[in-house]
């Protein structure tokens, strides 16, 4: 049907849009986005090179949040969820026989399938039931804080908190013994921030395509030999945490195959924590930046709610998600055609000034603040409570412990398109 010519992006800005270096230039990348958004807002992507598989870029607020919301018009099949070179995809599809998913999870299905899948473990992850696990948050946000104030007065805040604080918290939900966490935050740090030489821990500086494919498909295999010795265990001696429930869950009467079991813990154990860690740092950023707001939340805490959703959305973890057009439709006035590939950009969208006033200011009076990061529809973050939780508790420990605190160096960005934000943050603090 589509009769209109398709508005690409100059190759430049399309270089940009897709090179992970860029999402660790904050401010021209969000230059980028306020342009494409007056101009363009739903935009052919092509690149230069048969490297990367073309799609349409959407950074308006209303466009990201009706497709994120049709789930029926816009699938999360049959191509990737994330932005992927054309040979990780190719390399997918030989690795798994078709799919284009090295793994298979709750963001890889798209209905009836998905939701039986969520219902396995959507309870765990309600207000309800996380009221049960706070006390043992607590007690986690605490010795965080304990060993923050031990090092001194000066600490890099990722490598000391945000990183470790939510990766131990998830992993306990999820019942990985303590021992077992470097390695998991190894692997996940592997799988999304396999362009980024500090995160992906290989050293090297500009990866190649294939370099970058095998790291991440070892990591994955790393994480399935993991989980499949879990399964095992889980199934002899099941317990009341999160993997026992997924090594004993039956969907139509049947027991999980090992991909879709693997899938489900790797998501849980890689989504539940650098996202959060990332929205941690950059609340404790703006404050740093700040310091009459972090008296203000020290006095009172009736604003720490608004910083930490301001946080969220401010920072915006999760940079992207895609989606397949499953029929001729149209977006923003743009025609898209049936098997069109789509980059819902959630950092745009949450950058648009239509729905957030001054959206590059840190407002934690911003009210109502109908973010995006968490998505919208039926895959909206299921960890959401948790992340606001974990992030609530633990500014409580540091507003109670810590007096001030100021930058005492450069704030640095991952290199990475899918999920990003600080990898290191220094700061100077004095205890209270
Ligand atoms: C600030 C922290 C977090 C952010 C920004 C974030 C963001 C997101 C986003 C954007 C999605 C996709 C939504 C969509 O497609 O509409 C998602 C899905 C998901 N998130 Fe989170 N997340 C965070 C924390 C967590 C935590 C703590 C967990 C804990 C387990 C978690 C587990 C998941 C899972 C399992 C999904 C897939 C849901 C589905 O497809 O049905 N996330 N998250």
């Amino acid at each position: 049907m589509t009769t209109q010519t398709k508005p690409r992006l100059d190759p430049q800005t399309a270089r940009q849009v897709i090179d992970p270096a860029s999402y660790a230039q904050w401010t021209p990348l969000l230059d980028t986005f306020d342009r494409l958004r007056e101009e363009r807002p739903v935009v052919w992507v092509e690149a230069a090179d048969d490297v990367h598989p073309p799609f349409w870029l959407v950074t308006r607020y209303d466009d990201v949040m009706r497709i994120s919301k049709d789930n029926e018009t816009f699938l999360n099949n049959p191509q990737t969820v994330v932005f992927s070179l054309t040979e990780g995809i190719e390399f997918a599809k030989n690795l798994t026989g078709g799919s284009p998913h090295l793994v298979a999870s709750l963001v890889t299905f798209d209905a009836p399938i998905h939701m039986k899948y969520r219902k396995l473990t959507q309870e765990w992850f309600m207000p309800k039931n996380l009221r049960g696990v706070e006390d043992e948050i607590r007690q986690i946000a605490s010795s965080a804080v304990d060993r923050l104030l031990e090092g001194g007065n000066e600490a890099d805040f990722v490598k000391a908190v945000s990183a470790p604080y939510p990766l131990h918290v998830v992993m306990q939900i999820l019942g990985i013994p303590e021992e077992d966490e470097p390695r998991m935050l190894m692997l996940t740090q592997q799988m999304f921030g396999g362009q980024d030489e500090d995160l992906n821990q290989s050293g090297v500086k500009n990866m190649t395509t294939e370099q970058i494919t095998q790291l991440v498909a070892g990591a994955v295999k790393d994480f399935e030999a993991y989980f499949a010795r879990l399964t095992a265990e889980r199934r002899i001696n099941p317990t009341d945490d999160v993997a026992s429930t997924i090594a004993n869950a039956k969907v139509d009467g049947e027991p999980l195959n090992d991909r879709d079991m693997m899938g489900y813990y790797i998501i849980l154990a890689a989504a539940g924590h650098d996202t959060t860690s990332a929205s941690t740092a950059g609340a404790m950023l703006a404050l740093a930046q700040d310091p009459e707001q972090w008296a203000r939340v020290r006095a009172d805490r009736s604003f720490l709610p608004g910083i930490v959703e301001e946080a969220i959305r401010w920072t915006t973890p999760v940079q992207h998600f895609m989606r397949t057009a499953a029929a001729d439709t149209e977006i923003g006035g743009q025609d898209v055609s049936k098997g069109d590939w789509l980059m819902i950009n959630y950092v745009a969208a949450n950058h648009d000034p239509a729905q957030f006033d001054d959206p590059r200011r840190f407002d934690s009076s911003r009210s109502p603040n109908r973010h995006l990061a968490f998505g919208a529809g039926a895959h909206q973050c299921l960890g959401l409570h948790l992340a606001r939780l974990e992030m609530r508790i633990l500014f409580e420990a540091l507003l109670d412990r810590i007096e001030t605190i100021e930058l005492a160096g450069e704030p640095a960005r991952s290199k990475s398109t899918f999920v990003g934000g600080l990898k290191t943050l220094p700061l100077r603090f004095e205890a209270a």
